[in-house]
């Protein structure tokens, strides 16, 4: 990547976890960070004091609130552009999405091995009230010190301006300073030109709102889509998506992640590996196989460069598990807690997909792990007795003899962690390194590969 210092990733991979068997290391989890959380908790004063609510809406926020969530979780194609443009919605998303926005994003970012160089430009498309700055704020204090641009595109002014005098009271509330990072607003939509391509390419929640408005085929669009992402990515740059957890983001998220493969961008996370996704809901193929089959004869005319490497994938259903996260909102601030509570809508967990990808230097393998692409499954299960990458999606459920089951993803494809009963579970979101004989064999009844840990 061009110029610059970069920042060291944190210190987050490698620490064994004493509790766990000796053949299993917990190299990542999804959790907001104890700074990020402080941070949190102060964005209700620095919302108070950038935004205040009027009186006369004060008593209405609840329904506010409940009737925008309504309206975002409703799967409606068309939806107002400017929905966010009157007062009482504002308040709502400022009051109640923005809060848990920067929770779900802290809980990816707080973790996530991933660096920016000094001076690195990041594009936050769909940006709403600078959900996602904020969120970095949050998660990464050694950014504070960077100098940063970020370009924030939304089609709705109001909400980015009420977003800046938000993370501005934030910062000052925080350090008694403004980091030094130079904060574009641009009232536009997505895929309109920027004076310049970024290092980080960034959108969350935003695809939901009009990707499926478009009836052609899900994999057509999906290159559509990845393609203008990528349109502001450098060469060496990566892309992060995240969108809210239901099936039908879920499906997006995986036939994002094949699209931006087949452009040359690698998936990084939550994958494990960069071969095909054995979670894709109702996703099947980017294109007709018909057609990919002949563009892998005339590499020339492809659209499509690379089809990423089959795995194990589950047994034949109706409906194909979907890649989704959920953290606990037990550490989230008290009040955010309990105004989800008196708006009707309590929180347990706070569930996302998500998506890391990159091209060209930033495309980099996971340390001391072996390319998976290049291997056959042969190779790839012998591996196993070696260390393989797994990511714990599941809560644990008991499995019949008896022992403990997670559902989880690896180069090997979908996978079974089995454990003892006593043993303690892995969090959904764990990343392991797993030690493990490499005989493994299929669970019958949902297909997956066994891993016992
Ligand atoms: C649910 S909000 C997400 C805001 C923020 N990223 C977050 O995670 O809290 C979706 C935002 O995307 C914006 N948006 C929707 N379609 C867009 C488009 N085609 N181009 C630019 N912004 C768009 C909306 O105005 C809204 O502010």
């Amino acid at each position: 990547m061009e110029g610059g210092n970069y920042q060291s990733p944190r210190p987050s991979r490698g620490s064994p976890r004493t509790k766990q068997a000796p053949a299993v290391r917990v190299l990542e989890t999804l959790a907001p960070s104890p700074e990020s959380l402080e941070v949190i908790s102060a964005l209700a004063a620095a919302i108070e004091e950038a935004a205040p609510i009027q009186a006369k809406h004060r008593a209405g926020l609840r329904g506010d609130i409940r009737a925008l969530w309504e309206e975002l979780t409703s799967e409606r194609e068309s939806r107002s552009v400017d929905y966010l443009g009157t007062p009482p919605a504002l308040s709502a998303y400022l009051r109640y999405f923005l809060p848990w926005n920067v929770f779900r994003l802290s809980s990816i970012f707080s973790n996530a091995d991933f660096c920016l160089p000094d001076k690195a430009i990041v594009v936050d498309i769909g940006s709403g009230p600078l959900t996602l700055p904020i969120a970095l704020y949050a998660s990464r204090p050694e950014l504070r010190d960077v100098p940063l641009t970020f370009y924030c595109l939304d089609r709705v002014e109001r909400v980015l301006e009420a977003g800046q005098a938000v993370f501005e009271s934030l910062c000052m509330r925080t350090e008694g300073r403004l980091p030094p990072w130079r904060i574009v607003l641009r009232k536009d939509g997505f895929g309109s030109p920027l004076p310049e391509r970024a290092h980080l390419v960034a959108a969350a929640n935003v695809f939901n709102e009009f990707f499926w408005k478009d009836k052609n085929p899900l994999g057509e669009r999906a290159l559509d889509t990845g393609r203008t992402l990528l349109s502001y990515l450098r060469e060496n740059g990566s892309l992060f998506v995240m969108e809210p957890g239901d099936p039908r983001s879920g499906a997006f998220m995986t036939a994002l992640r094949a699209a931006v493969a087949s452009e040359g961008a690698l998936p990084l996370g939550p994958c494990p590996h960069a071969m095909s996704c054995p979670m894709p809901g109702i996703y099947r193929h980017l294109l007709p196989p018909e057609e990919t089959r002949v563009i892998k004869g005339d590499p020339n005319a492809a659209p499509s460069r690379y089809v990423l490497p089959p795995v194990v994938m589950p047994k034949k259903r109706d409906k194909m598990p979907w890649c989704h996260f959920g953290v606990d909102t037990d550490k989230a601030p008290a009040w955010l807690l309990a105004l989800s509570v008196e708006a009707g809508l309590p929180k347990e967990r706070a569930v996302f997909s998500y998506l890391w990808a990159a091209r060209g230097a930033m495309a980099r393998p996971f340390a001391g792990m072996p390319d998976p692409l290049h291997s056959s499954e042969k190779e790839r299960r012998a591996r196993v007795g070696k260390g393989i990458l797994v990511r714990v999606i599941s809560e644990p459920f008991a499995l019949p003899d008896s022992s403990s089951g997670q559902y989880a993803c690896s180069s090997l494809g979908y996978t079974l962690l089995k454990r003892p009963r006593d043993a303690s579970p892995f969090e959904p979101g764990d990343l392991l390194e797993v030690t493990a004989s490499p005989l493994l064999r299929n669970d019958e009844k949902s297909g997956a590969i066994i891993l016992p840990t």
